[in-house]
């Protein structure tokens, strides 16, 4: 029988050394230490042999069944490591070295759009401006007429942080730091993400972007500020767009205007993305208010200027057809993926 002990050993080593996949170790296992399994079998015959011969046998067939759970449990471990090795292996690699066409994503629509809105303007002479996500008081409301407790405040609830900065509602908030870096002339615009504790739906969402312009100089006029918003919209949209101007309020410009687009989504039918009106409120502007141009270290006797704060991402959304504006920050690559190509 001790022979028997050592060919069921050598035939085990030679079998489980063959075994390449996890399964195939598995069925070893239960052939070997399964409850018909040899070893067990083995275990069985001890019934039949003398006492003085049990002992000893017994105590190989123990060392051959420790011998071959240890192994098997090896076997396992060496397989999983040899199978991960092969996916790793297999698998497309992440090249940092690799030129940007090679690396699988996309550019945000809205900073396709966004570049697209910088050239033209840089065409037209403007300077392209960052500024800061958190800002304050002053930069935000202050330094444009809206004091403390002003109702104009109420459309601007953002999050406040606790040395009293805020995550900037609007690109506005950067106008007295430009005014006071370059002085008139001057002709600026800057893009940015703002930040409202808003009603979540189709058009609005709590974190968009908007790009601001200014132009500043002498005899600055209202025809100066159609002439650039309609320029900028025809040639985003490579055609004629309807836009409509009425009037708006905003404290830092006077007069002050709401520039809509009719709706590219449903041609002005109306739809959930232009809240049934046909007309989506894009680009609010006017003429920059006296009061601003002097905190901007402007004199207003002598200059005059226009701003304007386009919506970026709502214009993104009339661009590529994107009928809620919450696919954006869903982070849904079905979406988003869509916009590898353009
Ligand atoms: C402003 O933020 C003014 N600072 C714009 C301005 C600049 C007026 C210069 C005059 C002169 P308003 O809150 O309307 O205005 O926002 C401007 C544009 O940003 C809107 O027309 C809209 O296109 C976009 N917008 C505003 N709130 C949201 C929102 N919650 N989600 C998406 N887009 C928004």
């Amino acid at each position: 029988m001790k022979e028997r002990i050592e060919a069921l050993k050598a035939e085990f080593d030679r079998v489980l050394s063959d075994a390449k996949k996890l399964d195939e170790a598995e069925k070893i296992r239960v052939a070997y230490l399964g409850k018909k399994g040899s070893v067990t079998e083995l275990l069985k015959m001890l019934q039949n042999v003398s006492n003085e011969e049990k002992k000893e046998l017994g105590q190989h067939i123990n060392l051959l069944k420790k011998h071959a759970e240890a192994r098997i449990a090896e076997r396992l471990e060496e397989i999983k490591k040899a199978e991960t090795e092969a996916l790793v292996s297999s698998a497309k690699k992440y090249d940092v070295t690799l030129p940007v066409s090679e690396i699988s994503g996309s550019y945000s629509p809205i900073t396709l759009v966004q570049r697209e809105v910088e050239e033209i303007f840089a065409s037209m002479g403007f300077t392209i401006e960052d500024f800061s996500e958190i800002v304050n008081d002053y930069e935000c409301f202050e330094s444009l007429n809206i004091p403390k407790n002003h109702p104009a405040r109420d459309t601007h609830d953002t999050y406040y942080l606790d040395n009293g900065q805020v995550l900037k509602t609007h690109t506005s908030a950067a106008q007295n730091h430009i005014m006071r870096k370059y002085g008139p002339p001057l002709r600026a615009i800057f893009p940015g993400r703002c930040f409202r504790n808003e009603s979540i739906d189709a058009s609005h969402e709590n974190t968009f972007f908007q790009l601001e312009g200014m132009m500043i100089d002498k005899n600055i006029s209202i025809s100066n500020l159609i002439y650039f918003m309609k320029s900028m919209l025809s040639e985003v949209f490579e055609r004629d767009v309807k836009v409509r101007l009425r009037p708006g309020f905003f404290p830092f410009v006077e007069p002050g205007f709401e520039l809509d687009i009719s709706c590219l989504i449903c041609g002005g039918e109306g739809c959930p993305s232009c809240k049934n009106s046909g007309w989506l409120e894009l680009c609010p502007c006017g003429m920059i208010h006296p009061r601003v141009l002097e905190m901007g270290g402007i004199d207003p006797e002598e200059y005059t200027g226009f701003a304007f704060g386009l919506g970026l991402t709502r214009l993104a959304m009339m661009k590529y057809g994107i009928k809620d504006i919450r696919d954006f920050n869903s982070g849904s690559l079905k979406t988003l993926s869509q916009f590898k190509h353009i």
